[in-house]
């Protein structure tokens, strides 16, 4: 690992974390706002999905990237991932009192402003159902609102093989889609990062009368506010550079990142060595001398 030797705090990258590649629809938000701004980007891709599994054992894994990242210098990490925020958001900020977190929410605050049939729909996985984020977003907004709530299972594993628009996608979509628009909804809450990749075959589905909400503009934002809040903002004329980080196959992590937004990058593997995480070698003054190929 080489990080930017001497480098100054506000010149040590932001983190962003997912299962997947789910993040990526997060980080491109992040990297477009804030260009001067160095990323590591780590997807925990031995263990996606993450939907499925228990909220224990998500932030188990949550705590140790972290921990990880840390070590790398990170000056704030964006948990890009709404199960894993919903699992662990609360335990990170505990346990790391000092290090500035942005999480995931399903946006079901914009969802509520803007529906005008008083009925909104939300698609996220099974465990961000059950985390503490969501059950406090329910127990606020439900009164005013009918909120419904749906899981599509197979969705993120399609987006992880580029399955974005397929008909077998298409098909899945419907059947998941098909209870909220039988419910009225005119709005429809993105609550797991992966989705916005399918969210033209969604929006083809819902049929324009509703609304798609995909918070990862506002999380971009939130990102700059911290970090101008605490004066951690990169120079502006700052040499980015982009650290790709995964847990699978960095050949596959690769062309997930050319065919999902276009961006050519070579990625780093990361190991699990029992409950820790060993990030392999990269050389960050090098990421920052490369020539971005980025169309962001
Ligand atoms: N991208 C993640 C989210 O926002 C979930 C993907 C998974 O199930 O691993 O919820």
């Amino acid at each position: 690992m080489d990080l930017p030797s001497g480098a100054q705090p506000t010149q040590q990258p932001i983190a962003v974390i997912d299962s997947g590649v789910g993040g990526l629809s997060v980080w491109r938000e992040v990297v477009a706002l804030l260009p001067a701004e160095s990323t590591v980007y780590l997807a925990d891709q031995a263990h996606l999905p993450y939907g499925p599994r228990s909220i224990e054992e998500i932030r188990r894994f949550v705590i140790a990237i972290t921990e990880s990242l840390l070590g790398l210098g990170a000056k704030l990490i964006v948990v890009a991932c709404n199960t894993a925020s919903g699992a662990a958001l609360t335990a990170l900020r505990e346990m790391f009192p000092g290090v500035p977190f942005v999480g995931m929410e399903p946006a079901v605050k914009p969802a509520v402003e803007r529906t005008r049939s008083g009925v909104v729909g939300v698609l996220a996985t099974p465990t961000t159902f059950q985390g503490d984020l969501y059950r406090r977003l329910a127990d606020r907004f439900g009164k005013s609102v009918a909120i419904h709530t749906q899981t599509c299972p197979g969705l993120v594993e399609a987006i992880e093989c580029g399955a974005t628009d397929s008909p077998q996608t298409e098909a899945l979509l419907k059947g998941c889609l098909a209870p909220l628009i039988g419910r009225g909804i005119d709005q429809l809450v993105l609550g797991c990062t992966h989705y916005p990749f399918a969210s033209d075959v969604i929006a083809t589905i819902v049929g324009s009368g509703v609304g798609i909400i995909d918070p990862a503009p506002a999380v971009a934002r939130q990102v700059r506010r911290v970090l101008g809040t605490i004066g951690a903002l990169a120079p502006e004329h700052d040499a980015a550079g982009h650290v790709f980080v995964t847990t699978g196959s960095p050949v596959q992590f690769a062309e997930q990142l050319t065919n999902l937004i276009g961006v050519e990058a070579r990625a780093t593997a990361a190991v699990w060595e029992g409950s820790s995480l060993r990030i392999g070698y990269f050389d960050f003054k090098e990421k920052q001398r490369e020539r971005w190929h980025g169309r962001l």
